[in-house]
């Protein structure tokens, strides 16, 4: 049987598309999370370029995710969802093989996603085909270059792009040229696309990274069959070699839980008064576990239990307390193992006592908004003392105290909404956010799995009570 997932709960924001949350009680129970998004979409990536049939469990059914779905269907892999008889969501790719991808006919349209436009443009690069890439207006804003550089001195050329950025025409080639590349920007995007690309290589692919980021390319091409060698240089760099041309082979992938996502409601525990949440399944390999250790180091009551490995990744139960937060300062280097959890890391902060210094944040600025500025924008709207200072965040913590009573600028970001609610939960007054569709990308069922821990948040039109114009506590 093949069903597509049900709209998410967040899409259904029409009228008015503004979310809000207030102060709630504590927030208690044990919640599993939505799949991890980063391994998701690779999964289907490496299930359309491996032979035979992949089957993947607790894949992520959001909107990024089902983009990159249809667009492996586009280039001939047979994409289905089904459903078992406990009611599990299972979705298989019968792939073509690496190299054999088809043209497609349409424009692909990768919507709000990055991950899935950048890997896809490695993809196509290690192919003799010609595909148009389109997005979303905040991915139509976001930088190509970094991954069409490399790509390019693999043999691969963009058509139609004045300044590096979608919608584009990217011409790969059927025998892309193996070369060594040092990652400019710690991004695995560009990694992972430069090695998607030198998967049609006769040769060595080799990356290097200076500072290590997210692995899981580098897990799943293990595990589906390709030779790599990871090995550290004198200097401290870590470098990937690739060996070209692998066969593929289809295989069982179990995602684990996002701890990208898990960020809203550990924070979230953490904040509101009186709370006590676990997580379960949630993913703790340690180049995305940078959120817990800072955590830990404000004073955090975290815990992990249960530790295990589910699907090639470490996995463990994750429970939070309530209780004060002391300001810390994060260190540069940690960004890349965290790189999508500043800003429910800032919204701890503004809760802690005392400073939080966040360093090295660039990176922030080319995400699916400018970060840095988003989230100073929301902390300053809501009462809270914070400031840029270059690449770096600083966050003057209100020891359990924040205003609220702002209405934050989502800029199209998933993140900005989600952790801007989470604060609300636990701020003097409401907080709203201009627009929450856009949550549906990443965490479809963000609203009712923090409804049911006891938060007070939701559509704003639902708050007729305190807010005859649609704002509550006005
Ligand atoms: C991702 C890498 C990161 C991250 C993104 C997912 C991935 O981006 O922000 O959400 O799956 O490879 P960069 O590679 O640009 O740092």
């Amino acid at each position: 049987m093949t069903t597509e997932p049900a709209s998410p709960d967040t899409a259904d924001v029409t009228a008015d598309p503004r979310l809000g949350a207030r102060a709630s009680g504590p927030l208690t129970g044990t919640v599993r999370l939505p799949g991890d998004k980063s391994i998701s979409h690779r999964a289907l990536l490496f299930g359309a370029l491996a032979e035979g049939r992949t089957t993947i469990r607790g894949l992520l059914e959001g909107h990024d995710v089902i983009a990159t779905a249809d667009a492996m269907r586009a280039f001939g892999a047979r994409v289905e969802r089904h459903v078992d008889s406990a009611g599990e969501a299972i979705w298989t790719v019968d792939g073509v093989g690496v190299g054999a991808l088809t043209e497609p006919s349409e424009t692909l349209d990768f919507g709000n996603s990055g991950t899935g436009a950048r890997l896809v443009l490695g993809i196509v690069a290690g192919h003799g085909i010609a595909v148009r890439f389109d997005g979303d207006a905040s991915l139509r804003k976001r930088p190509m270059g970094r991954v069409l550089a490399p790509l390019d001195l693999m043999g691969a050329r963009v058509c139609d792009s004045a300044d590096d950025r979608l919608p584009l025409t990217l011409r790969g080639t059927r025998d892309p040229i193996p070369i060594e590349y040092r990652l400019p920007v710690p991004s695995a995007q560009v990694k992972s696309a430069v090695l998607l690309a030198g998967l049609n290589s006769p040769g060595l692919t080799t990356v290097i990274e200076p500072e290590p980021t997210r692995d899981h390319t580098e897990r799943m091409l293990v595990h589906f069959g390709a030779r790599l060698d990871i090995s550290q240089d004198p200097d401290g760099a870590r470098r990937i070699v690739l060996h070209g041309r692998p066969r593929l082979a289809g295989q069982a992938v179990t995602v684990p839980g996002d701890p990208s996502s898990a960020a809203f409601p550990l924070v979230a525990g953490l904040i509101v008064p009186g709370s006590r949440v676990t997580i379960g399944g949630v993913m703790v390999n340690p180049s995305r576990a940078g959120l817990i250790t800072t955590l830990q180091e404000m004073g955090a009551k975290l815990t992990l239990a249960n530790e295990r490995e589910d699907g090639g990744e470490p996995v463990a139960d994750v429970t939070v307390e309530a209780g004060p937060l002391k300001g810390v300062e994060v260190p540069a280097e940690r960004a890349p193992s965290m790189i999508d959890e500043y800003p429910a890391l800032a919204v701890a902060a503004a809760f802690a006592q005392g400073t939080t210094v966040m360093r090295g944040l660039s990176e922030l600025k080319v995400k699916e908004s400018d970060r840095l500025a988003a989230v100073a924008a929301g902390l300053a709207v809501n009462g809270v003392d914070v400031r840029v200072d270059g690449d770096d965040l600083i966050v003057v913590g209100g020891s359990g105290r924040v205003a609220g009573g702002g209405t934050v600028e989502t800029h199209m970001d998933h993140r900005i909404a989600m952790s801007f609610l989470v604060m609300g939960l636990a701020s003097e007054t409401p907080v709203l956010v201009d627009d929450g569709a856009m949550i549906a990308t990443s965490f479809p069922d963000f609203v009712p799995l923090m409804r049911g821990l006891g938060a007070d948040l939701g559509p704003v039109s639902d708050w007729p009570d305190t807010a005859p114009a649609g704002e509550p506590g006005a």
